[in-house]
């Protein structure tokens, strides 16, 4: 029955009637905080609001954000030194490792996920070993992707995410992580991951500008839906427990693709370049970014993700609070 006798704009009337109807719930439960963990701490000028932080600082934020009810941390490691291998990934005594015993063991609560991939560590920024013509060999990465995972889980962590898109990855790092014994360890897997220039702020965060050409012989062609969810079977196959889409919002169509196409978790991440925009904008006045955040993470969840890696899990968190 269309108008007058239907009118959307009945339970639209007061607050209590469309938070009764309202489709979708944002919770801080849902949030993981990514983490930048160095040896010396440092604001991060692209990102205002995110810092490096020292093992020292990353405990004391892991516990404020324990506080604000935010469940997960995802760290990113920015090693000293860097060569061609990217061997600082899988030192047992590395940042992340250390970051990850230390935040462990003073909140155990909280989860700690781990981002493996080599960009961080290698000197040439890509995200595998280089073979002798220069292209990223993905055959060679999967073995160091695959120690690095059992380092940072012999650390303590609670998730492995590979951020790599390597082929085979997620099946190399199961198979590593059954046979030294971690095999009730979940693997978050970057399955969808694009070709994105929104990752700009965070490779001055992480530095890992690749030193020559770019991610697009192994990242996904931004113009490749379909593709995606090859990615997404692929990975289910090779053993994921939850696969993530990335970047969020000029993607979340393919959140909703994945959502429908599998019963696994589903996570997005709402990446640097997403977070700088909002933060510049709101600088100038241009908008409310409370209310701009919120719309956008609930946005995110309404596309169809379960859990979101948001570097404004703090914020929303305070204002959610509210
Ligand atoms: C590492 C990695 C990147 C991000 C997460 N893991 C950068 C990249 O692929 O260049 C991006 C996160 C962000 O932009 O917030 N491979």
């Amino acid at each position: 029955m269309p108008f007058p006798e239907t009118r959307l704009r009945r339970l639209r009337r007061t607050g209590a009637l469309r938070e009764l109807v309202r489709e979708t719930e944002l919770s801080a439960r849902r949030f993981v905080a990514p983490m930048f963990v160095a040896s010396t701490g440092a604001p991060i000028d692209l990102m205002p609001g995110v810092s490096r932080l020292t093992v020292t600082q990353a405990v004391a934020e892991a516990g404020e954000l324990t506080a604000l009810g935010i469940p997960a941390v995802m760290l990113f490691g920015i090693p000293d030194e860097k060569d061609a291998e990217g061997s600082g990934a899988w030192d047992d005594e590395g940042v992340v490792q250390l970051a990850t015993q230390a935040i462990k063991a003073a909140h155990p609560e909280l989860l700690v996920i781990t981002d493996v991939c080599l960009c961080e560590y290698t000197s040439h920024g890509h995200c595998g070993v280089l073979a002798p013509d220069g292209s990223v060999d993905n055959d060679a990465s999967l073995d160091l992707l695959a120690r690095t995972a059992a380092s940072h889980a012999r650390a303590g962590a609670d998730v492995i995410a590979p951020s790599d898109m390597m082929d085979g990855r997620v099946g190399a790092i199961r198979a590593e992580l059954d046979s030294e014994g971690f095999s009730d360890l979940p693997i978050l897997a970057y399955a969808a991951k694009f070709a994105s220039a929104f990752y700009g702020p965070f490779r001055e965060a992480a530095d890992s500008t690749p030193a020559f050409g770019d991610r697009c012989g192994y990242q996904l062609d931004s113009a490749n839906g379909r593709e995606a969810l090859r990615e997404v079977e692929l990975d289910i196959a090779e053993g994921a427990d939850i696969v993530l889409i990335k970047p969020a919002l000029a993607y979340l169509d393919v959140i909703a693709a994945v959502r429908s196409a599998t019963r696994l978790p589903v996570a997005a991440y709402n990446v640097s370049g997403e977070y700088a925009m909002v933060k510049a904008a709101a600088a100038i006045g241009a908008f409310d970014e409370r209310a701009v955040v919120l719309e956008t993470l609930t946005a995110i969840r309404r596309a169809g993700a379960d859990i979101i890696i948001t570097y404004h899990a703090k914020d929303a968190a305070l204002w959610l609070a509210r």
